[in-house]
This record gives structure tokens, sequence and C-alpha cells, in this order.
């Protein structure tokens, strides 16, 4: 996957790619990526990538010619583009794995107050909302999305990791421990000791049914067990 970012702060996203699970990705030449500063299309003295909005109110808003030239300069058009916003359609793992099998991505990033429609309506494919908050810079956002999709990608993160996790079911995930067996006075739950295959994994869907019932209740309207975690929790 190719994913391009058009942004006003472009060491904010650098250092996401540098790092960790990430790096290791554009290492193995599974994501390539590009950081375009849209700040290098403006042409006066000031670089002026902002202006007050028409018929007013408050705060700034982008101006539409950096962002048409710079989406322009990529060729935005042949990818899906993609503007993360608190206006947009709510994001899930469902669309993250949506957005997993394109081939091209573009981000761009907003500041300020908002962006001018004409490059909404020009170039946007989806408006993204990563929650139902307001912060203050879109290259927070691009990097969750990014985050999302790309260890969803064959080749990043281990299969066994993605079918163990949270929401490949519902269900929220089971505690955790490594060693020491007994820290600050505190042990790990012995059945994990047992090396008991069968009653750990009972434990662990009492321990996951558990953990949604308590943080996420509503989560369990939708939940269904697999077979084998539904004849764990009869039995
Ligand atoms: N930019 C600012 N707040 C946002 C949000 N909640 N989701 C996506 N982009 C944003």
């Amino acid at each position: 996957m190719h994913i391009d970012i058009l942004t006003l702060f472009p060491d904010m996203i650098k250092s996401f790619f540098e790092n960790s699970i990430m790096a290791r990705a554009v290492e193995k030449g599974i994501i390539t990526y590009n950081i375009i500063n849209f700040r290098d299309f403006t042409f006066d003295n000031h670089h002026t990538c902002d202006d007050v909005p028409y018929g007013g109110g408050a705060g700034m808003v982008l101006k539409p010619e950096p962002l048409y030239l710079a989406l322009n300069s990529i060729d935005a058009a042949k990818s899906r583009v993609i503007f993360p916003t608190p206006s947009g359609k709510l994001f899930n793992q469902e669309y993250a794995k949506q957005l997993s099998n394109e081939d091209r991505l573009t981000f761009i990033c907003g500041h300020y107050e908002g962006l001018d429609q004409r490059v909404i309506d020009e170039w946007v494919d989806d408006e993204i909302s990563i929650g139902d908050y307001v912060l203050t810079s879109g290259e927070t956002s691009s990097i969750v999305i990014i985050d999302a999709i790309f260890r969803l990608i064959d080749g990043v993160i281990s299969k066994e990791s993605l079918e163990d996790e949270s929401f490949s079911s519902p269900l929220l995930e089971y505690p955790q421990y490594t060693r020491p067996e007994r820290y600050c006075k505190k042990n790990v739950p012995e059945v994990l000791l047992s090396g008991h295959h069968e009653r750990i994994a009972t434990w662990r869907v009492f321990q996951r049914l558990e953990k949604t019932m308590l943080s996420r209740p509503e989560v369990l309207t939708n939940a269904s067990l697999d077979v084998e975690s539904r004849k764990k929790f009869i039995e």
C-alpha cells in the first residue's frame, strides 16, 4: 500500500512512520509513504495556507489553492482520499478492514477551524471521525486511522495476533501476564501456570465476558461466542 499524507506539520507524521511496527513494514516494502508539506505549494511571501471564513465566524479556514496544487502534484485522483474530521463518518474496525484493501490512500490533515468545502467536494472520498470529541490536529487522527489500517495488511503482524484480538470477536480482550510470577505482592492467576490448556481457554472466555460486561456492556448486544467458547461458557 502507498500512503500520501498532506500536512503542515510533517515531523508529527514522520516519527510515526520511522518507529516500531510501521518502520518494519516500511523496511519490508509492505508500505511506501510520502509526506507532503502543502505549505510548499504557496507562493506569497508569508506562505499563507489559511484565511478568514466567508460570512464571518471564529477561526481560520485552510485555503483551497495549496491543497489543490499538492493533490494534483501526486495525482491524488487515482487514490482514495481521506479527510479526518469530527463531522465525518465514525471510524471502526470494519471501516479499517475495508480501507486496508486499497492500494493507495491519501490523507489531508486539517488544522485550524476547517477546510474550504471546494477541496472536500472535488477531492475527498471519505470524511472520517475517530470519535465524538474534537482534536486540535488532523495529524493525530490520520495517525490513528493509518495505524488501524496498516496492521491489517498481510505480513505486517502475525495472523495469530489478528485472529486472537478483541475485535475479531466483539468481546474485549482477556488480561495478560508475563514474568515474574509474583510482583509487588501480586501473583499471576494460578490457572495460567497450570499448563492446562482447556482450563486456561475457559478462564479467558470468562475474563472476556466479565471485562466486556463491566467496561462496554453495550457490546454484548451484538456479541456472539464462537462454538468452542460457547461450549466452555456452558460447561
Ligand atoms: N480532527 C479533529 N477532531 C477529529 C476527530 N474527532 N476525528 C477525526 N478528525 C478530527
